[in-house]
């Protein structure tokens, strides 16, 4: 089990008057808010630059800094992670929200506050700058790979198309459509491009060799379905509120799993193996088979449909396959419309160029 970390934003909340500024911090840590304050826009500037909180709330009127010369200050940086700004305001009308919403405030508080109020506007900001880490995390992480996997952007981009449809797919079946709700399938095309975040941890000699890896080679290849979990699964550890995390670290360590236990790292069979897992291990593998390698042509989308069904069962998922051969028109789009140059430099897969479409597969998109 995952230690539970508090997981809730530090509010700083802004107000040169000591009193307002006590209430206000008050209710908030009655709510379990953590809650610092500063009686001055400069001082919070300060507090928000040092990273110390990510939302603020701010009084508006203020000797020599203003609650919106603040906010304005706080959008001109550019640097820093977003600052969810709220301005605490008695001042009605719509001239003042045009002039705030104009700074750059993100939501408004009248006062006096009602502290039900407070706690769903308090909501909203904690969603909005949870998002704004998870696309962060996401993007550093998929960049992160790209930089190492011989594979291209262009195979992250195309596979998590690949993987959303399926999950749409199996969304409509009755015996998914209380698995697989909207969050799972954007959670899978935002995560499923880190399934080989892992080959960071794999030395160069073997990532980028140039022709067939050994079997000991192969074996450390293989690890990079666990160095990818493991990292994965420190994250979600860190914020276990980030479910999108447990989804990424599930597909790292199971892309390569098969329906007959015959995949790594864990030999996990049929349901076993976690489904976002075996709905990337499809999308992955259709895509590897569909692009240019250096060792090989592309495989035509029916040479690469026969091969999948031939696995039907064994490699892949039967329900998968299934998903898979009803939207095939969608996959052939996908790879159309996406279809960019595949360069490829290095022969990271090691397949030689003779082997029958069956045999290449097994050594496809390591
Ligand atoms: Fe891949
Ligand atoms: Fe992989």
């Amino acid at each position: 089990m995952h230690q539970q970390n508090d997981q809730r934003a530090t509010v700083l909340v802004v107000d040169d008057d000591i009193c307002c500024s006590e209430l206000l911090c008050g209710v908030l840590r009655e709510m379990g808010v953590h809650t610092i304050s500063a009686q001055s826009g400069a001082e919070a500037y300060e507090l928000i630059c040092q990273g110390e909180c990510r939302i603020v709330i701010s009084d508006w009127q203020m000797p020599e800094m203003t609650g919106i010369e603040l906010c304005e200050k706080v959008r001109r940086r550019q640097l820093g992670d977003y600052v969810y700004f709220m301005l605490l305001t008695s001042l009605h009308g719509r001239t003042n929200l045009v002039r705030g919403l104009q700074a750059g405030a993100d939501d408004f508080i009248t006062k006096p506050f009602d502290p039900y109020e407070l706690h769903v506007r308090l909501r909203v900001a904690e969603r909005i700058v949870s998002l704004e880490n998870r696309g962060l995390i996401v993007f550093s992480l998929a960049k992160l790979a790209e930089s190492r996997d011989p594979e291209t952007g262009a195979h992250l981009e195309r596979m998590r198309e690949y993987s959303r449809v399926l999950a749409q797919y199996l969304a409509t079946q009755p015996k998914y459509e209380h698995i697989i709700d909207a969050d799972f399938i954007r959670a899978i095309y935002l995560t499923s491009p880190l399934h080989d975040i892992g080959k960071v941890g794999i030395p160069d000699n073997i990532l980028l060799k140039p022709g067939r890896l050994t079997s000991e080679e192969f074996e450390i290849m293989k690890q990079h379905t666990t160095i990818g979990c493991n990292t994965l699964d420190a994250a979600y550890a860190a914020c276990p509120s980030a479910e999108y995390l447990r989804l990424a670290r599930d597909i790292a360590n199971s892309h390569h799993e098969k329906y007959d236990g015959s995949g790594y790292p864990n030999g996990l069979k049929g349901t076993e193996i976690p489904l976002c897992g075996r709905i990337v291990a499809l999308a992955d593998v259709y895509d590897a088979l569909t692009t240019k390698r250096v060792y090989k042509d592309a495989f035509s989308h029916e040479a690469a449909k026969k091969i999948i069904i031939e696995g039907l069962g064994s490699h892949f998922d039967p329900d998968v396959v299934d998903a898979f051969l009803h939207k095939e028109d969608r996959f052939i789009q996908i790879k159309n419309c996406l279809d960019g140059e595949d360069p490829l430099p290095v022969n990271a897969i090691p397949v030689p160029m003779s082997v029958s479409p069956p045999v290449a597969m097994a050594g496809l998109s390591t």
